[in-house]
């Protein structure tokens, strides 16, 4: 984690800034009714705007960013809405990656990749391969994801070592469980950011946030830009980590 004055603001306030970051990209909606727009164009802003984040995370030096782009419960919405979002997502990839390359920054997919329609699968599988030797971040892609069908995933894994005599019960830890989570070698994210203000994790990481430090913003996502990351890695630095011990003051009392 770099912890540093940041040349670019004038305060001397320290940025810590975290190694892995999560992001939940909410507000589009409201962003669009605001302009009288449809929700379409709250959602294609949004999706300019995180190739934003993508590129000021890189800068400050986040190794792991994940963003909630489409949860299992977003099938739930108008299909229309549906069709534009996957529509979208399709474009992103063929419009940036040529930036997401040029900035060094590697693509991954989390969630239900396996029930998405062929074309959709077809654009994850092609995007993790294009940019695998890409060293600078990794922007993991939370697509059809949910973090209760993620635990249910690892359930079902772990249950068939169990039923074939591969893993007996007394083995099964927490160890054990993160490892069977769709990518076990991404960091559980030391912050996570939620602009336009609701203070829930919406089925995010559910597992993986135990101990994340949340920064809560009433910035609707496509207005999310690098003054508010700045003010969110400002506020990670003055965080006290415990991980439920006793902080280092507390400690040489
Ligand atoms: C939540 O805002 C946002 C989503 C359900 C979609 C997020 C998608 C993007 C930012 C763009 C597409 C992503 C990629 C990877 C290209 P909301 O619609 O719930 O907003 P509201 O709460 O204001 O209605």
């Amino acid at each position: 984690m770099a912890l540093f004055g940041n040349k670019n603001n004038s305060s001397d306030e320290v940025i810590k800034v975290p190694e892995s970051l999560g992001v939940i990209m909410d507000g589009n909606g409201r962003w669009a009714k605001k302009r009288m727009l449809p929700r379409s164009a709250g959602h294609r802003a949004g999706a300019e705007n995180l190739k934003e984040l993508c590129r000021n995370c890189g800068n400050y030096g986040v190794k792991y960013l994940t963003v909630y782009a489409f949860s299992t419960e977003n099938w739930s919405r108008p299909q229309d809405e549906v069709d534009q979002l996957m529509k979208l997502f399709v474009e992103f990839f063929d419009r940036y990656d040529a930036e997401l390359e040029q900035e060094g920054i590697r693509v991954r997919f989390t969630g239900d990749i396996a029930s998405l329609p062929e074309n959709i699968r077809k654009v994850c599988e092609e995007g993790e391969r294009r940019s695998v030797n890409r060293k600078k971040m990794q922007l993991i892609v939370a697509f059809n994801y949910g973090g209760r069908r993620e635990l249910v995933n690892a359930v079902q894994k772990i249950s068939e070592k169990v039923k074939s005599g591969e893993l007996d019960i007394s083995d099964i830890d927490e160890k054990l469980i993160s490892e069977n989570m769709y990518l076990p070698d991404v960091p559980d994210p030391d912050l996570i950011i939620r602009p336009s203000g609701e203070m829930r994790l919406s089925n995010f990481l559910l597992w993986e946030s135990a101990y994340s430090e949340l920064w809560i913003s009433d910035c609707l996502w496509p207005d999310f830009g690098f003054d508010e990351l700045t003010q969110a890695f400002k506020d990670y630095a003055k965080r006290d980590r415990r991980y439920g011990g006793l902080s280092k003051n507390d400690k040489e009392e």
